[in-house]
């Protein structure tokens, strides 16, 4: 009850002085979180605090392969426009997710049969075709998403069997269609992984040395309450020393990672996250403000995270807002944490 009314009182304050007292005014970045057209259009509760507390959006599903190039001769932008119209008016950032992946893919594309000039045809004018669509409405695209195996090689997939080269192609091929937009390599579990961090720094460095556009990189932070603060403080660093901008792309960080049936999300696990939450973004404070392209969280409510729907993890509290989209414990920590360092 204290908390709730220093809370409130602080928030009155800052109304009173006319800043804007959400997430997205607390901090200098960007701060955005992934959304779904569904939600957007059925939950006002989930919409109206998408509207208060980001100025950033990314599409969590719907500008996918699968989802916008359903069959080889048929681009289905519609739920991918209704997270434009949402950015545009609500006057939110929009960055894209993503063009070329191993994952999400439609069967036609799974079942493509030709030579390498052929497979580079196609995924041409997929790359081409959407990022075009989106031009002057995205300002970022994850171009190439999840291509390092945690060992460091190249992950297998129907890119790296037909076509050489795949991602710097990919990044020539997105520059081409959208020559403004801030193109991003995007990955997961950096940390504690050197070789597959090392995989992801020697590409850059190989982009770099052969004039390809390549301007971010995306660390999606998919992290746990046991994801070790060296290991990620080093990534973080490794990565902002490419100079390249970035992207804290996909925020969340489970509570219940061996998924026990019997666990409770009680202040010990609360506690664990609010310090990793806090340690995530006076991290991300400390980043050059010219390589701050802004922390998205991926997605708003509890009951919205792609841990409990594709995981099915149903013991799973990852975000900021609970399943009413209140504020959570770390939320208002958070805020305070991140006045400390502004
Ligand atoms: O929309 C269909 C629905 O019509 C159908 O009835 C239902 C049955 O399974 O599936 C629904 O689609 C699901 C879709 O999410 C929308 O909810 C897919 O099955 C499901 O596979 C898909 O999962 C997404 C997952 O990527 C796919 O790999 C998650 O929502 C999404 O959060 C997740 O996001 C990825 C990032 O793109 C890349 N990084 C990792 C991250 C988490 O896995």
């Amino acid at each position: 009850m204290k908390n709730i009314l220093l809370a409130l009182s602080l928030f009155m304050t800052l109304i009173s002085r006319g800043q804007d007292p959400f997430l997205k005014g607390q901090v200098h970045f960007p701060v955005g979180a992934s959304l779904n057209p569904r939600l957007l259009e059925n939950n006002p509760n989930y919409r109206a605090r998408a509207i208060s507390e980001f100025n950033s959006v990314t599409a969590e599903n719907h500008m996918k392969m699968m989802l916008v190039h359903p069959e080889q001769n048929r681009f289905d932008f519609s739920k991918g426009d209704e997270i434009v119209n949402y950015a545009m008016a609500n006057k939110k950032r929009l960055h894209g997710h993503t063009l070329v992946w191993h994952n999400q893919v439609p069967t036609w594309m799974k079942e493509f049969q030709g030579d390498s000039q052929a497979w580079e045809a196609m995924l041409k004018n997929h790359v081409q075709e959407v990022a075009k669509h989106y031009k002057g409405k995205v300002v970022g695209w994850d171009v190439v998403n999840e291509s390092f195996l945690d060992e460091g090689s190249l992950r297998p997939s129907i890119w790296a069997e037909h076509i050489p080269d795949y991602i710097a192609k990919s990044f020539q091929l997105a520059h081409e269609a959208d020559p403004d937009a801030i193109l991003f390599y995007n990955d997961y579990g950096q940390d504690g992984k050197p070789k597959k961090m090392q995989a992801i720094l020697d590409m850059v460095k190989d982009l770099k040395a052969r004039n390809i556009p390549i301007h971010g990189l995306g660390l999606q932070m998919h992290i746990n309450i046991d994801s070790k603060d060296e290991e990620l403080q080093k990534v973080i660093e490794q990565s902002v020393a490419t100079g390249l901008k970035i992207h804290f792309s996909e925020l969340d960080i489970a509570v219940n990672p061996k998924n026990q049936a019997d666990f409770v999300y009680d202040e010990t696990a609360k506690k664990a996250q609010i310090a990793k939450f806090n340690l995530l973004f006076k991290t991300y404070q400390q980043i050059p403000s010219s390589q701050q392209y802004g922390i998205t969280f991926w997605n708003v409510g509890d009951q919205d995270t792609w841990l409990r729907g594709y995981f099915k993890r149903p013991k799973e509290y990852p975000l900021l807002f609970d399943e009413n989209y209140e504020r959570k414990g770390a939320y208002d920590e958070l805020l305070k944490s991140v006045k400390n360092v502004n």
